[in-house]
């Protein structure tokens, strides 16, 4: 049985590295208590259990605060029936319940079987522990079905699950639902819902009701993660729960494709969130002998508070899911972007681009990247995507010489791409009009005049990873905005296996939804196994394509088009409650906003260093003040991103909330403090009131470097206890003011 680091009873979260020291437990990630045929699986402060009843029905039976080796907790037994409408079946809170003996709950599996039995009934055959892995086989007692639960606990305090369903009989199945998991919080009342909606240009929006009885479903049908709702759930516990203290059951999916989260509480008070695949023109076709594994839905438990469940991600997506994983840490944090779209759309020409990267690196900036424009016939979103090759126009000896100048300015060259998708007005087109979604007889819908491709296809597929893979092999490359914008319709594939179009089979062309997905991760992992030091940036229109199956193979997030610096931190806001600031870029641009907002530079770029700082403005028609303010806060930025990146987030006051808000930072290690404070509209000449920093070691005393010393008022050296305790005081006046102070911890 191994053996993990969990944080037990000490004030350390979730870091191996804690600055304090604290008594670290060593406890089993899964123990098999096998006399009571219970496994209980640890994750930092956090213990999940299942038992199996005495039906055979694998059961939730606790998930909450981290319980020590050795205590158990009741078995498994299935809950009598209440009232005839009430079979067991239905109010047994099982791990993964399918539509048989009269569940009417949301259910995690739907099969049709060839006979026509349209149930199943699982019950549990076997159980492998694998290190910190769980594997628990449930069979149907009527077909030939297995069903394979996995659970992987990892000590940053989350843990995985995810299902594998396989037919072990002679003829096929057809499955109409799989989801990755149900998750049964504990039966009872009080209980709150939080997650995230949002629109283009209005992302990551966050709601909060109580948990009422009924369904609350979040879902995409847009083919992609979308912009109108984010896999991630938060529950908490009403009056008691706040940003720093409380109960909460959070989590996330890892599925880029149309996903759906069912957050529902039953008439007899149990909280149930089950996800993975959305139900909706869902269609898999289960052949003898094959499986159908779902995506990996995460969650975690925390009583610290939505703060609290925001660090467990973070910590969790640095070591365990971006591509780095783990080294992510260790490594340089995301470095300071240039990106020319807002300064030039498409309309541009290497000597301006050259001119942009000139100032740029003046800026302090480190990667120069060239949107949209680049290639093919594209001077404006009429034509061009398909054809990924250089322009001449714009680039008459190719991408070389502008690569070469912008390494000699010291930064490294990132270039956009959309491979997803295709003008009709192409090349590309021309030749596959039949690469493109369609069905036959109807019109193809276009949007932004473009059409998505069926990356479903294996010849679509393998063109794809070859021009990637040639633009990449052939360019000194280092970074790619991977962006896709528009959403699916006409979702046809009549060349899918088991349709043709002389026997079009709508249900086999369902798999579109799930091979398109998968293709794409399979482009997007041989691209970075073949150049292990590429980087790739997800976009979506902004922030439509931000999940953890995304962020497995992409090391950050264009969160939104709007960067308008108020609005932008509402997204934040939303953002860093299920992402870690190192994936969120904000570029620094011009106004007046997409909001008509005309704000000054130094609060856009304070707002911006929330994540990873990056530029969009026009620089080439910066001032000489505005270009030396931008290279004073690039450089002050370098000297605390590790800690804003990679740290641990205080979400001290909401943008929401009044005039005032303030992100504070704690390296991991304790060793820095970062504080970000702003004042949207001073109100009847207030002073700005003290912050109360967090996080601190109230006995370390931290030298003060202020951004702008003269909007600090307090001594140079303060202790923790005083930061904590009195706050800072900070002299932020008018409208759109801002600062920024990093606290060195000196002893
Ligand atoms: C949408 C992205 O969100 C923008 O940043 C930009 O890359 C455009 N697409 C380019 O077409």
């Amino acid at each position: 049985m191994l053996k993990v680091l969990v944080a037990g009873a000490c004030s350390c979260v979730v870091s191996l590295t804690c600055f304090v020291p604290c008594p670290l437990l060593a406890q089993s990630a899964v123990r098999a208590q096998a006399d009571r045929q219970q496994w209980y699986l640890n994750a930092g402060k956090m213990t999940y259990v299942v038992g199996v009843n005495e039906q055979g029905i694998l059961q939730t039976l606790y998930w909450g605060p981290l319980l020590r080796d050795g205590a158990v907790v009741p078995v498994a037994r299935s809950l009598p029936e209440r009232a005839s409408q009430y079979p067991p079946a239905a109010t047994t809170p099982q791990e993964y319940p399918a539509y048989g003996a009269g569940i009417f709950p949301e259910t995690a599996l739907k099969v049709n079987s060839l006979n026509g039995d349209r149930t199943l009934v699982l019950h549990y055959e076997s159980a492998r522990v694998d290190g910190a892995k769980l594997e628990i086989v449930l069979k149907d007692t009527a077909q030939p079905l297995r069903v394979h639960l996995y659970y992987q606990a990892y000590a940053e305090g989350v843990l995985a699950r995810w299902s594998r369903i396989e037919n072990i009989g002679k003829g096929s199945f057809g499955i109409e639902n799989a989801a990755s998991a149900t998750w049964n919080l504990p039966a009872g009342t009080g209980y709150s819902h939080r997650w995230l909606t949002g629109m283009w240009g209005g992302e990551f929006q966050l709601n909060e009701e109580p948990l009422k009885t009924g369904k609350s479903v979040q879902e995409s049908r847009t083919g992609h993660t979308s912009h109108e709702a984010n896999p991630w759930f938060s529950i908490g516990k009403q009056g008691e729960t706040t940003e720093e203290t409380g109960p909460v059951w959070f989590g996330e999916l890892g599925w880029s494709g149309n996903w759906q989260i069912v957050t529902e509480y039953t008439s007899l008070e149990q909280p149930r969130v089950t996800g993975g695949y959305n139900p909706f023109d869902f269609h898999w076709t289960l052949a003898a002998g094959a499986s159908l594994e779902t995506p990996k839905f995460y969650a975690g438990y925390t009583d610290g508070g939505e703060g609290q469940a925001s660090r467990i991600l973070s910590q969790f997506q640095l070591q365990e899911i971006l591509p780095k994983r783990g080294e992510a840490r260790e490594a340089k944090p995301r470095p300071i972007i240039y990106n020319s779209w807002e300064a030039t759309e498409m309309n541009f020409t290497a000597d301006t681009q050259i001119a942009l990267a000139e100032r740029a690196a003046k800026a302090g900036v480190e990667r120069f990247v060239i949107d949209d424009g680049w290639f093919g016939k594209r001077d404006d979103d009429h034509a061009g995507l398909g054809d990924w090759t250089v322009t001449p126009k714009k680039f008459p000896q190719g991408l070389k010489p502008i690569i070469n100048r912008v390494h000699a300015l010291g930064m490294d060259f990132g270039i956009w791409v959309e491979p997803e998708m295709v003008n009709p007005d192409s090349d590309l087109y021309r030749q596959h009009p039949d690469w493109a979604m369609n069905f036959p007889d109807r019109q193809r819908t276009e949007m932004r005049n473009q059409l998505m491709l069926n990356l479903a296809r294996t010849d679509v597929k393998e063109w794809m990873f070859t021009w990637l893979d040639k633009l990449v092999s052939e360019n000194d490359i280092a970074f790619l905005k991977w962006d896709y914008n528009r959403i699916w319709s006409e979702p046809g594939w009549n060349t899918a296996p088991g349709s043709s179009p002389e026997h079009p089979n709508p249900d086999a062309e369902k798999a579109i939804y799930l091979q398109s997905i998968r293709n794409l991760y399979e482009v997007i992992d041989r691209l970075r196994a073949k150049h292990p030091k590429l980087e790739i940036e997800s976009c979506s229109s902004g922030g439509g394509r931000v999940d953890l199956g995304i962020l497995e193979r992409t090391d950050e997030v264009w969160p939104s088009d709007n960067t308008d610096a108020l609005d932008r931190q509402d997204i934040q806001w939303g953002y860093t409650q299920a992402y870690t600031p190192q994936t969120m870029v904000a570029w620094v641009t011009d106004v007046p906003s997409m909001d008509h907002r005309m704000v000054p530079l130094q609060y856009r770029f304070v707002v911006a260093m929330q994540g990873a700082l990056g530029i969009g403005a026009n620089l080439t028609k910066f001032s000489d003040a505005d270009m030396a303010l931008s290279a004073k806060l690039t450089e002050f930025y370098k000297t605390v991103r590790t800690t804003v990146q990679q740290g641990k987030l205080y979400r001290l006051a909401s943008p929401l909330a009044g005039d005032t808000s303030q992100m504070e930072y704690v390296a991991d290690d304790g060793s820095q403090a970062v504080l970000l404070a702003y004042v949207h509209s001073q109100r009847f000449a207030l002073p700005y009131a003290a912050v109360h920093l967090r996080g601190l070691d109230p006995d370390a005393m931290y030298h003060v470097h202020a951004l702008d010393p003269d909007k600090y008022a307090g001594e140079a050296t303060v202790s923790g206890s005083v930061l904590m305790g009195a706050g800072v005081n900070l002299k932020l006046r008018g409208d759109y003011d801002s600062t920024a102070v990093a606290l060195e911890r000196v002893r």
